[in-house]
C-alpha cells in the first residue's frame, strides 16, 4: 500500500480537513526532524512531500492517500523552532493540537525526534496528549546515521527505559531510523500495518 501514496490535499485548519472517514496516521515532531523525509522513504517516492533543509518546511496538515481513500499519512508542521512570526506560530499549534485532539480516524502517530536530541520540551507534551486519548505513539529516533552504532543504540534504551519509567510502554514504542541509509523502514512498516490493519 505504501507504495501506492498519492497526494490528496492540504488543510490550515481541522475543519478544512477531508471527511474523517477510514483511518489515519501522523507524523509529527519538531521541525526539521524529518517527517517528510519519513514519509517520502516509507512510500518510495522522494518527491511526496517537500523536504527542505531550513526547518518550517511543511506549514499545513498534509494528507497522502495510500491507493485507498481511506487510508491516510499526514505530514504535519513542526514544532520548536520555526522562523515563523509568533502570532503564526500560535496559530499552527491550536490547529495542530485541535487536530491531534478531535480527528476521528487519527489511529496513531509517528513522533520523529533527531536522535542527537531526543525529547525536547514539547515532544513529552506531544506523548502526554497521545496517552491521554489512548491513541498509540511510534517514536522514530531520525537520522540515526549521524552517530555511530554504540551512542544511537545508548540513545534508544535510554529512552525505552523512560518510557517505561513512565509506565506509558504499553502505548508507546521506539526505533533507531535513518531516511538517508533507509534503516529501520521494516520495523516501521510493521507498526503502520499495525495501526491500519493492511
Ligand atoms: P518541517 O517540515 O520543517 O517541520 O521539517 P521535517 O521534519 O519535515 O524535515 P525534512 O524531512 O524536511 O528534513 C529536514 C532535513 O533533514 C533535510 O535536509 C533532510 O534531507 C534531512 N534529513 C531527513 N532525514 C534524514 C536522515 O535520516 N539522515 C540525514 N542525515 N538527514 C536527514
Ligand atoms: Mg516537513
Amino acid at each position: 500500500h505504501f507504495n501506492k501514496a498519492r497526494y490528496l490535499m492540504s488543510a490550515p485548519t481541522l475543519a478544512l480537513c477531508p471527511p474523517e472517514t477510514g483511518v489515519e496516521v501522523c507524523f509529527a515532531g519538531r521541525s526539521n526532524a524529518g517527517k517528510s523525509s519519513a514519509i517520502n522513504t516509507l512510500t518510495r517516492n522522494g518527491k511526496l512531500a517537500r523536504t527542505s533543509k531550513t526547518p518550517g518546511r511543511t506549514q499545513m496538515i498534509n494528507f497522502f492517500t495510500l491507493g485507498d481513500p481511506d487510508l491516510r499519512l499526514v505530514d504535519l508542521p513542526g514544532y520548536g523552532f520555526a522562523k515563523v512570526p509568533l502570532a503564526m506560530k500560535r496559530e499552527w499549534d491550536k490547529n495542530m493540537g485541535e487536530y491531534l485532539q478531535e480527528r476521528q480516524s487519527l489511529v496513531g502517530m509517528v513522533l520523529l525526534m533527531d536522535v542527537r536530541h531526543p525529547m525536547q520540551e514539547f515532544d513529552s507534551t506531544m506523548i502526554n496528549w497521545a496517552v491521554d486519548a489512548d491513541m498509540p505513539v511510534h517514536i522514530l529516533l531520525t537520522k540515526a546515521d549521524k552517530l555511530k552504532r554504540g551512542p544511537a543504540q545508548s540513545t534508544l534504551l535510554a529512552i525505552r527505559k523512560h518510557l517505561k519509567d513512565a509506565q506509558v510502554d504499553d502505548l508507546v514504542s521506539v526505533q533507531l531510523f535513518s531516511s538517508l541509509k533507509r534503516d529501520g523502514l521494516d520495523q516501521l512498516n510493521q507498526v503502520l500495518q499495525g495501526w491500519m490493519q493492511v
